[in-house]
Order: C-alpha cells, then sequence, then structure tokens
C-alpha cells in the first residue's frame, strides 16, 4: 500500500514522521504542485490518495487509485467533484484533536457571551469606569447556545457545552440523541432550533441546498444581544443580511472562521467591523498525531480488506 498524498498539511514532516513511526512499511509520493517526489520507492499494488480537493490541472487520480482519503471533515469539495470516479471508496478525517479544538473556541464565544469583555484594558479607554449599579451575571442554564449540524464535529462540541451546564438544543437533518440537548431534526425545524438562541454555532457541512442557511429568517429569530459562531462553510452565510442582522442587535456579534472567498481580502468590511471577529479558517486544524494514526488506519483497512474508517460513501 502506497500514499499518494496531494494535501500540504499532510505531507508536514509531522504527520510525516509520525506514519513512519506508526508503520515504517508504508511509502508515499507527495504533490509538490507539479509532480510527484517519492520517498521509498515506486510500487506496483494499489495506493491511496491523500487529498483535501483534488489539485487544479489534474484530470486523472493517480494510477491504482484504490480510494481517497479526504484530509479534513467537510468533504463536498472532494466528493463534487466530478473528475472523481462515483464508484471510489472516500474516507474522512477521523481527528480528536481537531474536534477539540473547535469545541475549545465555541467554549471562549460561549463564556464571552456569559460574561461580556471581562475588564477593560486601558488602551480600550477603560480603567476608571466604576458603574453605579453592578449589572446582574446571567447563569449558565439560561444561556441558550443551538448548534446547527450534529455530525462529527457538531454532536461533540453540543454534548461539551451542556455537559457545562449551558441550555442547548441541536439541529439536524435526521434524528440524533446527543446527551444533555434538545434535538430538533428535519428541515422544517430548522428556525424553530434557532429561536430565542443567545449563542448560534454553525457547523453544518457544505451542502448545496445549505447555501445562504445564514440568513436573514434565521437571524430574526435569534435573541436580542445574541452571538453567532460560523464554522461551517462560507457559502452559508449571506452577507449582506449578517450586516443588517448586526445593526438590528440580531446577532450583535459574529465569530467568522469561515467565508465564501479565502484568503479573505484584505480591503473586506469583515476585518474592520467591532462587531466581528475575524479567524483565517483556524479554529480547528488537523494534528499530525491523530491525522496520522487516521491515515495509517485507513490504508490499513484497504490493505486487509476490512471495514474503512470513516467512510464516507
Ligand atoms: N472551521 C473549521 O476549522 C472546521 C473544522 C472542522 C469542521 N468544520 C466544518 O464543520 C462542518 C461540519 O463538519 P462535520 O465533520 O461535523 O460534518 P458531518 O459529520 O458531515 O455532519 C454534518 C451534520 O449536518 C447535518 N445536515 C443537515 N443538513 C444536511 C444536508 N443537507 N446534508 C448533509 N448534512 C446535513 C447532518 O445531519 P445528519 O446527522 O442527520 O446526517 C449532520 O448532523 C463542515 O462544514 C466542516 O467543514 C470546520
Amino acid at each position: 500500500m502506497r500514499l499518494c498524498i496531494a494535501e500540504p498539511l499532510a505531507a508536514r514532516p509531522a504527520v510525516l514522521d509520525e506514519i513512519r513511526r506508526l508503520d515504517p512499511s508504508l511509502t508515499w509520493s507527495v504533490w509538490s504542485g507539479d509532480r510527484w517526489t517519492d520517498e521509498g520507492g515506486a510500487t506496483l499494488g494499489p495506493q491511496m490518495l491523500v487529498a483535501w480537493k483534488l489539485p487544479d490541472g489534474w484530470t486523472a487520480l493517480p494510477d491504482r487509485t484504490a480510494a481517497v482519503f479526504c484530509f479534513g471533515a467537510g468533504h463536498d469539495q472532494l466528493t463534487d467533484d466530478p473528475r472523481l470516479p462515483r464508484d471510489l471508496p472516500v474516507m474522512r478525517l477521523i481527528d480528536p484533536g481537531q474536534t477539540q479544538q473547535i469545541c475549545d473556541y465555541v467554549l471562549a464565544a460561549v463564556f464571552e457571551r456569559l460574561l461580556g469583555p471581562i475588564g477593560l484594558s486601558a488602551g480600550k479607554g477603560g480603567g476608571r469606569h466604576w458603574p453605579e449599579a453592578m449589572i446582574p451575571r446571567m447563569a449558565r442554564r439560561d444561556l441558550r447556545v443551538t448548534v446547527l449540524g450534529l455530525g462529527a464535529t457538531g454532536s461533540v462540541v453540543a454534548g461539551q457545552v451542556a455537559a457545562l451546564g449551558f441550555s442547548v438544543r441541536g439541529w439536524s437533518r435526521r434524528m440524533r440523541v446527543v446527551p444533555g440537548c434538545e434535538v430538533l431534526a428535519g428541515e422544517t425545524t430548522l428556525f424553530d432550533a434557532a429561536a430565542d438562541a443567545d449563542v448560534l454555532v454553525n457547523l453544518l457541512p457544505g451542502a448545496d441546498e445549505l447555501g445562504g442557511v445564514l440568513s436573514a429568517p434565521i437571524f430574526g429569530r435569534l435573541a436580542n444581544g445574541s452571538h453567532l459562531v460560523h464554522l461551517g462553510r462560507g457559502l452559508h452565510l449571506v452577507e449582506a443580511d449578517l450586516r443588517s442582522a448586526l445593526d438590528a442587535g440580531r446577532p450583535a456579534f459574529a465569530w467568522l472562521d469561515v467565508f465564501a472567498r479565502e484568503p479573505l481580502p484584505p480591503e473586506h468590511w469583515f476585518w474592520r467591523d467591532p462587531r466581528i471577529h475575524v479567524t483565517p479558517h483556524t479554529a480547528g486544524l488537523p494534528t499530525a498525531e491523530d491525522a496520522a494514526r487516521s491515515i495509517v488506519a485507513a490504508a490499513h483497512a484497504l490493505r486487509d480488506g476490512t471495514p474503512l474508517p470513516g467512510r464516507i460513501r
């Protein structure tokens, strides 16, 4: 079994070293933009392509590709590509470390909404302000968090936020059970899931039918002063609707990690709006150890003819 690695994040030395440590018999080629660089000599056996998406300019997959390993959570950029043969098995990355990073990002946003800015630094004009009356603190159970998408990532996020005592509602296509959460399922319940949410977390996948899902109708259902945490796909967000919604205070603040155009152009208004916190698609990054373990497990299953872990088709 040989790996054909066409994703720079998967070809980092830390990942390759870990793959080598886990299985010294695995060999690979790395795509460097215009050619393959081989390690370990050629092989006549089956190959597993490791990619986030197929590189521009490819008209066919490498010879003897027996399966594709999607190096990331969302997979539509790969599975919707007409160059990918329909009958080829596709597996996805299983990376608990990355999922935990997403949880941490969401928790930062949830606590920010719960507590508000804690103190003001002198640089932000504070330092001398001592309010007459203290604003009462909200209890965790009174803060309503809605998580859209209860898949591999969203279900863990919803479970961790609920375990900390917040009121969590989740939404998915089919009914799911997530301990401590109320779950709504199916298209007709989407807006109900967002109703009165203080924090709306988007962890939906890049399906065409979900394009523009974060727009005026859903924003209008949120609680006043709510926060949006957008981690799904750029195509979900209607940017003009977000601007109007921020003006109306529903949501009043947005954490944005994914964008219709990445990198986000320097002139984009998101960078300058104080009601927006931009992160450059870094909420959850693949971790070297978990990524290598997931790739090796996929390659072994393919070699041994056992069930493919993380198979998505
Ligand atoms: N920003 C980051 O750093 C980062 C990191 C990781 C993931 N993500 C993003 O997070 C999103 C979720 O990832 P995931 O791994 O949790 O995905 P997943 O396992 O595929 O889960 C998708 C969830 O969305 C639901 N869903 C609702 N409508 C759907 C539709 N029309 N088609 C397909 N699913 C639909 C699914 O419902 P069912 O449960 O009924 O199938 C499922 O609960 C993706 O967009 C991914 O790119 C971002």
